[in-house]
């Protein structure tokens, strides 16, 4: 019998248990995965902690993973058992070693990019992708503001940035993060928890202001993200590490003519022509080295709670997968 992650009831990482489960059948639509690595993503903590009451209880959370396909529903005409994909997928149910999926979801992985590099940055990788391109399409020569730019998502984010030729802001919370974010392509980087970043953005920025800041720390850095708008300037609030935003007046905005979006990478790529087609520019991407993906912590399906706690810790570089 397989076994996943099952969570009983919201809570502290350690109501992550390990247990076994029965798979369900197989609907015509859908296939069987064995899986070999999955990724770990803050969107999980949001879900274990219960901030984001989207899965149901007792259920197994995780949105992505790779795996190989075992078995095909009867209506699954463009995949073959044997296939190995990757999904990303917002029902849940990657922190396991065997699951069903909707057919439509699997990405067919080419050749000679490995499972782990894969479930560490395909969810961070497509959600650079549609930072850089959909939701603000980012120009030569931009001042580009990228908050927690160590991390899993803003390591991407930043070499995606930089390698359209923005000039690259970017915030970490400790001293061993500086060196790798100017590694990512930051070409300066503020230590946000010891300086005050809306000050450094305009000092070097000439007083101009950022063309777009991305900000998924939320709580503690939105307002001052807004602060570095330049006139016309673009905040992403796309996650929220540190916590939920607080109301916010929207006629903030009028003073610089700003813009706000709140973006959802799932929205983004609901149709699956255009995921494919980002998730095929995410794969050259990493095939050029224009994505470097380094720093990934890796720990047995079992250990999840474990990646939990590495994933919260602020000392963490990169990203957190756990691998079957
Ligand atoms: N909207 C979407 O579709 C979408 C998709 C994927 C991810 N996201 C969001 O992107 C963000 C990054 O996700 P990730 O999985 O790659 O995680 P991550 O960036 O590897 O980890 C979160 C980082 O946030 C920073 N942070 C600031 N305040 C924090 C706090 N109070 N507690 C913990 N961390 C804090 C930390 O970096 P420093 O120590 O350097 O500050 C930490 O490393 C998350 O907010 C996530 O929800 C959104």
């Amino acid at each position: 019998m397989p076994s996943a992650i099952v969570l009983h009831q919201a809570g502290p990482p350690e109501n992550l248990k390990f247990e076994p489960i029965t798979v369900q059948a197989l609907l015509p639509r859908e296939i069987r995965l064995r899986q070999t690595a999955v990724g770990v993503n803050f969107h999980d903590v949001y879900v274990r902690s219960g901030l984001y009451q989207t899965l149901a209880l007792p259920g197994t959370p995780g949105i992505e993973g790779v795996g190989i396909i075992t078995e095909l529903g009867s209506e699954v005409q463009h995949l073959s058992v044997g296939d190995r994909v990757a999904y990303i997928y917002k029902g849940y149910g990657a922190y396991a070693e065997e699951r069903t999926l909707p057919a439509e979801a699997a990405i067919h992985l080419p050749a000679g990019i490995d499972d782990q590099v894969v479930a560490a940055t395909l969810l961070k990788g497509l959600t650079a992708w549609v930072l850089v391109h959909e939701v603000y399409a980012v120009k030569p020569g931009d001042w580009v503001l990228v908050h927690a730019a160590a991390g899993g998502v803003g390591s991407l984010l930043s070499q995606w940035a930089s390698h359209l030729g923005a000039r690259v802001i970017g915030t970490v919370g400790s001293e061993p993060k500086v060196e790798l974010a100017q590694r990512y392509g930051c070409s300066h980087v503020i230590q946000y928890r010891h300086e005050d970043f809306v000050a450094r953005v305009k000092d070097i920025t000439g007083g101009e202001g950022v063309q777009v800041a991305y900000d998924a720390v939320g709580k503690d850095t939105f307002f001052g993200s807004l602060a570095c708008l330049a006139p016309c300037g673009h905040l992403a609030n796309y996650g929220q590490a540190s916590g939920p935003v607080p109301p916010f007046e929207v006629s903030a905005l009028f003073a610089k003519s700003n813009s706000l979006s709140r973006p959802s990478v799932f929205q983004h790529l609901e149709m699956a022509e255009k995921r494919d087609a980002a998730a095929a520019a995410f794969f050259k991407a990493l095939n050029d080295r224009v994505l470097q993906p380094d720093h990934i912590a890796n720990f047995p399906l079992a250990q999840a709670a474990q990646a939990h706690r590495e994933l919260e810790s602020r000392s963490r570089q990169g990203s957190v997968i756990l691998t079957i």
